[in-house]
Order: structure tokens, then C-alpha cells, then sequence
């Protein structure tokens, strides 16, 4: 390898590769024409490698050459990356165009289930009034269930829960959620506000008024001196944020095991107003919820002196006051999950 020779090889080089460089389609071709060129393992690097062999004189000659060659096609890269790229992104902007003219895609809009949303309008309104909401389990203890509830076995109050067991002896599914007031009561110390959502189940022929599946929302105060007087004024001051300031309510007696006494509340029917119809028997009132202040068995059975502290507990069904609300005739509706119906709440 001589001098004359080695320079003929770069000069061929420096003429093929610009000649590469001006054809190179796009980016990609010169980044790979760059590398195949000027990288380590590269066709100037592989001329350059007989320098070695070369007269000590004329090395730096060489090296030059080299050197103008190198410059000469990284400018041509330069150029030419200029101008490819300057023509990809005119392609890239035509194809990419975003017409802002085109009509939007409507987007599908879910809504709560119904039973949802009337569980989350009673969270809500209880919630101005200190409530906290708690959770309890839905496969529960006889005991829990019925017996701390001042219901033992073979009470023929227990007729009124027919009740779904599990495999499990002494375990079944909650046939509502007043266990849950024992459970907040063993975990808590008064003053308690509690609120308890919850799905319930029982052992019930299905028809339009009557599920095997459904919810209900159970509310426990206890404190020193709560009255049944509280209790009125809340439920009153409930209905009114529930289904309009102006209707008007009324408490009966009524009976459960584990309130003493007990009541039934009711609003004046939405549907009439009063004077009777269909939805409400003609009686002229909707019952929304039972409710009572707390049996002395039941606090003691929660671990509190029944002589200190006193409360009231009630219970309600939001699939009940759903379907007051909006008029809907069948308990049914709740469980299928027709989207005809669901829809209807969006
Ligand atoms: N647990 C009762 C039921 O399922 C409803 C109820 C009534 C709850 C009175 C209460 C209450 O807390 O005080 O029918």
C-alpha cells in the first residue's frame, strides 16, 4: 500500500458516498449511510487502517485527505437530512391532518343505578347531620342477626325475616341490617352516629313489592339523653331533604323486637297528596321506614349501661323510597338490570 494509492481509495470513497448521500431516500437510509461510512467499523476507518504501512512523512498528508472527507460528508448528511426531513414532515402533516370540522363522536354517558343513587342522597343527607357511614357483613352470625337483636330462636317475630342460612351452621345472609348496630356499638363508644348501607336478603317469593335481594339503610344514635323527640325531628328534617320542604309526615306505632317503643313513619303520598289513590291505598301516606329507640336489651347486648346512655335506630329501604320518588310500580325493575330502565336515570 503506498501513499498514491491509499489517496485514490479516499477520493473514491469521498465520490461514492456523496453520490450515496444525494440518492438517500429518507432519514432512516442516512442514518444507516452515516454508520456504514464514518462509524467505527466504516469504510473510511477500514481505508484509514493502512496508514500504518505508510512512510512515517506522509502520514499526516493522509490524514488530511481524511480529515476534508470526513467534513465533506458530514456536511452532505447535514444537507441532505435537511432535506428529507423537511419533506417527511410535509408527508407526515398531509397524512396526520386533524379535521376540526368532522362532528364529534358522542361519548356513551353511564349513570348510578337507581338504588345506588337513592343510598347516596340518604348518605348525604344524614351526613349534615354528623353521620358516619359504617360497613357490616353481609353473611352474618344468628346471633348478630337475631338474638343480640332481642330476637331469640323460635321467637315468633321471626317470621318476619325469613331467612336465607349458608352452609356454615349459625351463619346465614343478613335478612337486614340492624346487626349492624351491634357491631358499631361493640366497636364504638357514644355519642354514635352511624349509618349502615347494606344489601339484605331473605326467603321470599318474588313479586312486585317483595325481593330475595335488596337494600337497605339502618341508622343508630346513641347518647347520653337522646329522646324520641330527636329522633321525630330528624326523620322530619329527612323527608323534607328527601322528597321536598313542603310535604308533610306522620309517625305510628309499629313494632319490632329491638326498639322500644317502636314507630312506623310515614310522608304524605307524592302521588295525591292526601285526599287517597291507588299508589297509596287511599290511605293518603306512603310508610318509608320502621324506626325506635334502642331496646335496653340491645344497648346492654352492645356492651353500653342502658342507664347512661339512651338511642334511637331506624331503618329504611332506598329501593322503596326510589320508587316513591320517580313512581316506579314494580320492586322487580331494581334487580334485572334492563338497560331500558337503567337508562332512564342518566
Ligand atoms: N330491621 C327492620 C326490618 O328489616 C327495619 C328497622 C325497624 C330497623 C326499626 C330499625 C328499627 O333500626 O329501629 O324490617
Amino acid at each position: 500500500m503506498d501513499f498514491a494509492q491509499l489517496t485514490r481509495d479516499l477520493e473514491a470513497l469521498r465520490s461514492e458516498a456523496l453520490a450515496q448521500i444525494v440518492a438517500a431516500p429518507d432519514t432512516a437510509a442516512l442514518e444507516s449511510l452515516e454508520v456504514e461510512i464514518l462509524g467505527k467499523k466504516g469504510r473510511l476507518t477500514g481505508i484509514l487502517r493502512g496508514i500504518g504501512a505508510l512512510p512515517a512523512d506522509d502520514r499526516p498528508r493522509v490524514g488530511a485527505v481524511a480529515n476534508t472527507i470526513r467534513q465533506a460528508v458530514e456536511a452532505a448528511l447535514r444537507d441532505r437530512s435537511a432535506a428529507v426531513g423537511g419533506a417527511e414532515l410535509r408527508a407526515r402533516l398531509l397524512t396526520e391532518r386533524v379535521d376540526v370540522t368532522t362532528p364529534g363522536r358522542p361519548i356513551a354517558r353511564g349513570s348510578l343505578h337507581p338504588s345506588i343513587e337513592a343510598m347516596a342522597d340518604i348518605a348525604r343527607i344524614f351526613s349534615q347531620f354528623g353521620f358516619v357511614v359504617h360497613e357490616s357483613p353481609e353473611v352474618e352470625d344468628d346471633r348478630t342477626n337475631f338474638q343480640m337483636l332481642n330476637i331469640p330462636p323460635d321467637h315468633p317475630a321471626r317470621d318476619l325475616w325469613d331467612t336465607l342460612y349458608v352452609d356454615q351452621p349459625g351463619y346465614l345472609l343478613r335478612t337486614h341490617t340492624s346487626p349492624g348496630q351491634i357491631r358499631v356499638m361493640q366497636a364504638m363508644r357514644p355519642p354514635i352516629r352511624a349509618l349502615l348501607p347494606g344489601r339484605c336478603f331473605r326467603y321470599e317469593a318474588v313479586d312486585a313489592s317483595h325481593g330475595f335481594e335488596f337494600f337497605q339503610v339502618e341508622g343508630l344514635m346513641v347518647d347520653e339523653g337522646t329522646t324520641l323527640g330527636d329522633l321525630k325531628g330528624l326523620l322530619d328534617q329527612f323527608a323534607r331533604a328527601m322528597f321536598g320542604a313542603n310535604k308533610r309526615t306522620r309517625f305510628r306505632p309499629g313494632y319490632y323486637p329491638f326498639t322500644e317503643p317502636s314507630v312506623a313513619f310515614d310522608v304524605e303520598c307524592l302521588v295525591c297528596g292526601g285526599p287517597g289513590c291507588p299508589a297509596c291505598g287511599r290511605s293518603g301516606w306512603m310508610t318509608i321506614l320502621g324506626a325506635g329507640m334502642v331496646h335496653p336489651v340491645v344497648l346492654r347486648n352492645g356492651g353500653l349501661d342502658p342507664e347512661r346512655y339512651q338511642g334511637f335506630a331506624f331503618g329504611m329501604g332506598p329501593e322503596r323510597i326510589s320508587m316513591l320518588k320517580h313512581g316506579i310500580t314494580d320492586l322487580r325493575l331494581f334487580m334485572e338490570n334492563d338497560l331500558r330502565f337503567l337508562e332512564q336515570f342518566a
